[in-house]
């Protein structure tokens, strides 16, 4: 046996000493892919070359909450696999990031949350085992807004991510890290959680695809919650393929016991390959709505440029044969949606009290939000104060749950009358009517999550633009649309984003990360992530 793994690893060197860098900018699954069956890179030469450049660019852009330290050990299992005749897997050695707020049970799970640094789950959330059952490589852990409360992506435990595209700007959020990370091309693709706009806002925000899936379609089990009925779970890619090969995965888990909402998958959506749905095709004869409701028209340096972005959207849509119709009806107003249908504050308590009571999370953590929030070790940025603070005194026996639940049934039926009067194959809309704030504003103002996050409706995401450039901005601020359909078409709305980006090809990558970065051996280095210390913080750390 010894013999066996000694020969191993004399093959593993040969492998390694034969490997260069490989150029992993804007690499796709398909292009690590032939890059390893076609003998260019190993396993081991593709994960390097990630951390090489997480190391030259996270400094800047405090993505990176932790890194996975055994990472390289896996891709030389991986490589000895391959070498064995075994590199199968649709994420064969595909590294990817999640969101701190999915459990790792070889990583603690924080929320970005100093005082749930030391939490420790004992079993992988199930969309974490599918993507190591399919044989992806998790990298580590990306930063989030704490507790993925708001979308500025500051957080007590990793400080404040930076906008790869505008360094005065957030990446949006919650996903933020996620968003700045796969931008930067810290990984292949990586996940996030959305429960008003968190898978979006990022998307947006880094010239990024997402997919928010159908209510029901993605197990939550395992990660970390704010509410029942908005939460979803999905990845964020850097092109519309990708997307659907993790969507594929991450929709792999299909029902679970753990998670009910999974039992509202339709048979016909069971293990579905949604890269099977990208045929592409023409967008002649499609009609979609815009949500007129959903611009600011007030013109500024912060609404004009998505304004404008959007109309040439529209125009090439229009050019490309598609029917754009516009929808006016007053019922589609995100803060008037907002104020009256939000649920989460009733929800998240009990939420959060059973995620922190499991016998399962082991580890250093408080037991209930309650001794999380006066535990001190929490960023209470002003936006957020008075949510966790009603939260502590509300729940879903409170007087005011059924009737807004009711008013979240009147108000998917609206949107089903909306698509049916008008003959709809998908609703679009700027996922934020403004650019992504600055650093250091008071809240991610301007978003229009709200309306899919409530009636449970899938939404991709995709680039649609750049602002203007500027000096802080090189090329410009990125703006992205959402593209909403009716339940499980996610199929559909990904055929239209890759139709889309077909007649107006947008995503770039940002030039301050642009530069290429060789791969260093990291045989015996240890992984030295930045002192978070050294990163400006936007807020004190502490309860207001
Ligand atoms: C191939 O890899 C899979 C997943 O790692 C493993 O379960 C299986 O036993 C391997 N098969 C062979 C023939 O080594
Ligand atoms: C993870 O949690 C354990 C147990 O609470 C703690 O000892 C350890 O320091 C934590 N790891 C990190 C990297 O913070
Ligand atoms: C899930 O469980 C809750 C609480 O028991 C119940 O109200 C709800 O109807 C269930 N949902 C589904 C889709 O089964
Ligand atoms: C619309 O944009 C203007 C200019 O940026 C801003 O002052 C205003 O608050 C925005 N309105 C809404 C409803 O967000
Ligand atoms: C708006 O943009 C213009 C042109 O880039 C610039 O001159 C002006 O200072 C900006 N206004 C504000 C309020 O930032
Ligand atoms: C949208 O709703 C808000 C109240 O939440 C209201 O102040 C605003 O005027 C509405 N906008 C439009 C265009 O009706
Ligand atoms: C909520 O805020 C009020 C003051 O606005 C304060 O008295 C109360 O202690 C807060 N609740 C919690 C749980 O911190
Ligand atoms: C019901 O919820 C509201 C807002 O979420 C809160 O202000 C109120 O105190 C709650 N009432 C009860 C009886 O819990
Ligand atoms: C929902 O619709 C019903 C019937 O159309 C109506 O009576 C009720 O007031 C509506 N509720 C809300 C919260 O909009
Ligand atoms: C904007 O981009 C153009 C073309 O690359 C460049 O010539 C110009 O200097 C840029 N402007 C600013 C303010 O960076």
């Amino acid at each position: 046996m010894q013999f066996l793994s000694l020969i191993l690893a004399f093959q593993a060197s040969i492998v390694q000493a034969q490997l260069d860098s490989y150029d992993v900018r804007e690499a796709t699954i398909e292009g690590v892919h032939n890059a390893l069956y076609g003998g260019l890179t190993s396993c081991r030469g593709i994960v390097e070359s990630f951390i090489a450049r997480i190391e030259a660019y996270n400094p800047t852009l405090n993505a990176i909450i932790a890194l996975k330290s055994n990472a390289p050990t896996i891709a030389d299992e991986k490589d000895y696999a391959l070498a064995a005749g075994n590199g199968t897997g649709a994420l064969f050695c595909i590294p990817v990031l999640l969101k701190d707020n999915y459990d790792t049970k070889d990583m603690n799970t924080t929320g970005g949350c100093l005082d749930l640094a030391g939490s420790q789950p004992t079993a992988d959330a199930p969309v974490v085992s599918a993507f190591e059952n399919a044989g992806a490589i998790i990298l580590g852990k990306t930063n989030l807004h704490e507790l993925a409360l708001e979308g500025l992506s500051v957080s007590s435990l990793g400080g404040q991510t930076v906008n790869p595209y505008d360094h005065t700007r957030t990446p949006g959020g919650s996903s933020g890290g996620t968003g700045a990370a796969i931008a930067a091309s810290f990984a292949v693709f990586g996940t996030g959680t959305d429960t008003v706009n968190s898978l979006r806002s990022p998307a947006s925000a880094n010239s990024l695809f997402s997919v928010r899936p159908t209510r029901g379609l993605i197990s939550r089990t395992g990660i970390i919650p704010i509410s029942y009925t908005q939460d979803a779970v999905g990845p964020i890619a850097r092109n519309v393929n990708d997307l659907a090969v993790a969507l594929t995965v991450m929709a792999g888990v299909g029902y679970d016991p753990g998670d009910n909402v999974t039992a509202l998958i339709p048979s016909s959506s069971v293990g579905q390959d949604y890269s099977a749905a990208l045929l592409g095709g023409c967008l002649r004869g499609m009609r979609f709505g815009l949500i007129e409701g959903f611009f600011n028209r007030t013109a500024s340096n912060e609404t004009t440029p998505v304004n404008d972005v959007l109309g040439d959207m529209v125009n090439a849509l229009t050019a490309a044969g598609a029917t754009v119709v516009p929808i006016t009806e007053s019922t589609y107003n995100s803060s008037a949606i907002s104020t009256a249908f939000d649920v989460q504050k009733l929800e998240y308590r009990q939420e959060m009290d059973t995620y922190l009571a499991r016998p399962s999370l082991h580890g250093t953590h408080p037991s209930t939000l309650d001794q999380l929030y006066s535990s001190g070790k929490f960023l209470v940025i002003p936006s957020q104060y008075s949510f966790v603070n009603t939260s502590l005194v509300s729940s879903t026996n409170n007087v005011t749950y059924a009737p807004i639940k009711l008013g979240i049934q009147n108000l998917t039926t609206a949107l089903e009358n909306t698509f049916k009067t008008n003959s709809l194959d998908a609703l679009i809309y700027p996922e934020q009517a403004n650019l992504v704030v600055k650093i250091g504003s008071a809240s991610q103002s301007g978003r229009n999550g709200i309306l899919a996050a409530l009636a449970g409706f899938p939404v991709v995401t995709v680039p649609a633009g750049f602002s203007p450039n500027s000096t802080d901005a090189p090329i410009g601020v990125p703006i992205g649309m959402e593209i909403l359909g009716m339940p499980w078409t996610e199929g559909i709305l990904l055929n239209i984003a890759k139709m889309v980006t077909e007649v107006k090809r947008v995503r770039k990558m940002p030039s301050s990360t642009e530069a290429a970065v060789e791969a260093q051996s990291l045989q015996g280095v240890p992984i030295i992530l930045p002192d978070i210390a050294d990163i400006p913080k936007a807020y004190p750390v502490g309860v207001l």
